[in-house]
């Protein structure tokens, strides 16, 4: 039987950490865990079983294994040090006889993204990256048509635009919108993407460092590798769709709580062909899966044992391969999730009419 693995790491790091040692979690603060992390070998966390392609029937197996390292840790530890732990969570994968490694989270984000990792394993690695454009992409596209957002005449933003998932959202969606707001911190990176889009786009490209262009938009596809969250309630404007790639969150748990007139959807969340059982709550529903995850397991189901989305400079190309691939096999952009629950029509429904209240109370002010 095939095999894959992937490698998962705690974000939140009470609550992932007490996901497997309930015991350390409870008694651990988050600055010990963040601390401890560093000493800590990597983790061998659950067999994962069930998973059959749609369009073959060939089953295969994986493994989920830890990096102990928190995304505090990633940042502010050496990349060389970063990179031998995940190399070393590698070499368990090889061990498990994993046939294929997926990165994810900060494990892909650091350094080169990848490369450092593929180079230094025998077992070919890729960070999920590509389908992970797709599904966010296809996400923000679903979620306009459930708010009635016409795209074609639409504002929207990638916000996190320079980096390697940013850019590749970017391309695709100026071929979809009407104006394109283009967010980083680095200006000169921003007008150098910008120019290099505008030669293909259809939207008119606008770049900024600043977060309050986003009053301005209708969609907001959100995916820094910020550690702290980057949007907050004020930045939004009434009937907004933000889609949140970034793990951890680029969007404030304010927003939740202060924004009823707003649809915040997670990024990149799959169903998963086959009757998957994961053995390990990483807090998605059964059968769902993070689009990196489904990347990886849908490579394996498709025998393609190879590096494949690894480094910084993704390609559209890449991007619709993965797509048609994960398709074929029966991966599904799953129903839409929102700060770890389901979105339900009737939420879709209270949004859209307190947008329309905001709106009016707005113009009446005006
Ligand atoms: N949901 C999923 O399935 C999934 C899969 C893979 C990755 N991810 C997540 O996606 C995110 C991005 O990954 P990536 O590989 O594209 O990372 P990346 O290449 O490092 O790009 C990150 C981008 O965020 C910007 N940024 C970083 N800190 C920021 C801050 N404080 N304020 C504003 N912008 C900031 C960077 O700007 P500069 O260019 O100025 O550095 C860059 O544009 C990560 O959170 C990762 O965990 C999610």
């Amino acid at each position: 039987m095939d095999t894959f693995a992937f490698i998962i790491h705690p974000i939140d790091p009470k609550r992932d950490v007490s996901r497997k040692f309930p015991f350390l979690g409870r008694i651990l603060s988050e600055k010990q865990i963040d601390f401890f992390s560093t000493f800590f070998p990597p983790v061998y966390i659950s067999e994962i079983e069930g998973i059959a392609s749609q369009a073959t029937g060939k089953e295969i197996k994986g493994w989920f294994i830890a990096c102990p390292y928190t995304p505090r840790r990633m940042t502010e530890l050496s990349e060389r040090t970063v990179y031998r732990k995940i190399i070393q969570t590698g070499r368990l994968a090889e061990k498990l006889g994993a046939q294929i490694l997926g990165l994810g989270a900060f494990t892909s984000v650091v350094g080169d993204a990848g490369v450092t990792i593929a180079k230094a394993l025998d077992v070919p690695v890729t960070t999920g990256d590509s389908y992970t454009v797709a599904v966010a992409v296809d996400a923000i596209r679903q979620a306009a048509c459930v708010m009635d957002i016409p795209l074609l005449s639409s504002t929207a933003a990638v916000v996190g635009a320079t980096g390697a998932i940013g850019q590749v959202c970017a391309e695709l969606l100026a071929d979809d919108v009407e104006r394109l707001y283009l967010i980083g911190r680095r200006q000169d990176a921003l007008e150098e993407l910008r120019d290099r889009l505008k030669v293909h786009a259809r939207a008119e490209l606008i770049v900024s460092t600043s977060m309050t262009v986003l009053a301005d938009a209708q969609l907001i596809l959100t995916v820094t590798s910020s550690i702290h969250d980057v949007i907050r309630p004020e930045h939004l404007q009434p009937g907004s769709v933000v889609c949140d790639v970034a793990r951890p969150r680029d969007v404030s748990a304010m927003v939740a709580a202060a924004r009823d007139d707003i649809l915040v959807i997670d990024g990149g969340m799959v169903d998963v062909p086959g009757a998957v059982d994961f053995h390990f709550n990483f807090g998605f529903p059964p059968g769902k899966a993070y689009a990196c995850m489904a990347e990886t397991i849908a490579l394996a189901l498709e025998g393609r044992f190879e590096d494949y989305t690894l480094g910084k400079h993704l390609t559209r190309e890449r991007v619709e391969e993965i797509a048609a691939i994960a398709k074929k096999h029966g991966f599904r952009l799953s129903g839409f999730r929102s700060f770890e629950r389901d979105v339900t029509p009737q939420h879709i429904e209270t949004v859209r009419r307190n947008a329309k209240e905001a709106r009016n109370l707005r113009m009446a002010h005006t």
